[in-house]
């Protein structure tokens, strides 16, 4: 690495951030070269600070190491303030208590995406394209029963939300303001259907059309649960679990999905290729699937017959490579506010359903036992969005295969409003980080046959085969 200027004409242009202020300030970085260099200090809408360093490698050489991004600002964003401090959530500058006591899941979509609350004539021309737009076209269909039975649903989604832009976005770009909103209606309209489509077929029931004159809601919940001769109608107390579900699933900020639909963008992907990308992103136990994790664990606890404790220790046990899942998150240092809310929901569903699940039981001990254990207080680890929420889930009848989904379909509404801002931004670049190289300096070519055993590939390939392999 050198630690001389490089030259490199585009590294040379002005910072590329979009800094809709004055600087003020400036940082200086002492090299151990000697070199210094002036970094500007951005400062956000609610006073976080970060140091710019967009020039650093065009005037020093050096770049910045920041393994998992923890300490990485990826962009300036409109959207979503979480501070993980003081457990606080926020969409658009709204409190996420008042949004989930307030909203409709619609309503709070259209706040993410465009900005501000929706009037009533803005909600209800939202409803309608979003009702005009929510079956899937015919020969799409068939595309469903290609999947082996068993399909992870959240592979069908991904797969689908993407085959979905040759019917509805062909042309791939979005030219007008009018055009974005039939084609975010469409795409949150649609993966509701998607996702309900993608689990009937699952168990082999007929895929059930979505119905004009149900709300968001509970037209998802009657394509997942009636029958062509029957209609399910959901309880109120179901409709409003899962609208509040969805509300506290809509986006939070720079996560690992979030980043990745804009990292697509970037390139200026089209929006449903960029949202495919974000469910394949959201699947993970790390992220999205941890709410289907957090399930598999209690009925592992339930089934085993293990204690609380037990299964907390062998947490602690790092041998052991287990997570107390639903637990910790990168931003959040305290208690996550999602977390609070759905844990409350979670009360109220089960006691109005009377419905009695030990997993809550279960849960809550393990929090209990977790909060007062040094491990996890001195790591500052609280109960996340997923630890409720699968129970939750459960107990309006949906299996723990489709919980990603489920959050999937909330989050859509943050993966639109995170394309937009890279799609509407004059300066916007493809996202391309840099690193550090790690492996061999320049070396000489090994002839075929003198090549000694690869270490990490662990086959040789017999002599007598040698002269047939290419
Ligand atoms: N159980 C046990 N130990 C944990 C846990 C956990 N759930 N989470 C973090 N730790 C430990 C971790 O091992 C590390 O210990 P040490 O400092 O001794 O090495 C310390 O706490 C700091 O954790 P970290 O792994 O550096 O934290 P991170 O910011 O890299 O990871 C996380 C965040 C959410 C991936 C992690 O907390 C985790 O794996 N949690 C369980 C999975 C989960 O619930 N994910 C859902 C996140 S919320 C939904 C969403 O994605 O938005």
């Amino acid at each position: 690495m050198t630690d001389t200027p490089i030259d490199d004409t585009t590294m040379n242009e002005p910072p590329v951030n979009e800094i809709p202020f004055d600087i003020l300030q400036h940082a200086t970085l002492t090299l151990p070269d000697g070199q210094t260099a002036d970094l500007p200090i951005v400062v956000g809408s609610e006073g976080e600070k970060a140091v710019d360093i967009a020039r650093l490698r065009a005037t020093t050489g050096y770049i910045t190491l920041d393994d998992g991004y923890t300490n990485t600002g990826s962009c300036m964003s409109d959207i979503t303030f979480i501070d993980g401090e003081k457990g606080i959530l926020r969409y658009r500058g709204y409190p996420i208590q008042e949004i989930a006591k307030r909203c409709s899941f619609v309503e709070a979509a259209q706040l993410v995406i465009w900005g501000e609350l929706p009037t009533p004539e803005q909600r209800h021309h939202f409803s309608d394209i979003l009702a005009e737009n929510s079956a899937l076209p015919e020969d799409f269909l068939p595309h469903f029963s290609a999947f082996p039975p068993h399909a992870h649903p959240m592979s069908i989604l991904s797969a689908m939300v993407n085959a979905l832009q040759t019917y509805d976005l062909p042309g791939m770009t979005i030219d007008s303001d009018e055009e974005f909103e039939r084609v975010s209606a469409t795409l949150i309209s649609k993966v509701r259907t998607i996702a309900a489509a993608s689990f009937k077929s699952s168990i082999g029931e007929p895929i059930m059309y979505p119905r004009y004159d149900l709300r968001y809601v509970e037209n998802f919940l009657h394509m997942m649960f009636s029958r062509p001769y029957r209609d399910y109608v959901p309880s109120a107390e179901a409709t409003r679990a899962l609208n509040l579900f969805l509300i506290l699933h809509a986006d939070h900020e720079q996560n690992c999905s979030t980043s990745t639909v804009r990292m697509v963008a970037s390139g200026q992907a089209n929006l449903y290729a960029s949202v495919a990308a974000g469910v394949c992103a959201l699947w993970g136990p790390l992220h999205g699937g941890a709410n289907q994790a957090v399930i598999e664990m209690l009925d592992l606890i339930q089934e085993s017959g293990m204690s609380t404790r037990e299964y907390i220790t062998k947490v602690k046990d790092r041998t052991a490579g287990i997570k107390l899942m639903g637990f910790g998150h990168r931003v959040y240092r305290s208690y996550d506010p999602r977390a609070q809310i759905l844990k409350q929901a979670c009360d109220d569903l089960l006691e109005s359903l009377h419905i009695t699940d030990p997993r809550l039981a279960i849960a809550r001990e393990l929090e209990e036992v977790a909060l007062e254990d040094d491990y996890f207080v001195q790591r500052k680890l609280y109960p996340n969005v997923d630890f409720y929420s699968g129970t939750i889930l459960t107990a309006l009848g949906i299996p723990p295969e489709m919980f990603t989904v489920i959050f999937a379909i909330g989050r859509v509404a943050g993966w639109i409003a995170n394309w937009k801002e890279i799609h509407d931004s004059a300066n916007s670049r493809i996202y391309r980080p840099r690193q550090i190289y790690t492996g061999p300096n320049e070396r000489e070519w090994i002839n075929r046959f003198q090549r000694e055993r690869n270490t990490t590939q662990g086959f040789i390939v017999p002599e007598e085969l040698r002269s047939h392999t290419a």
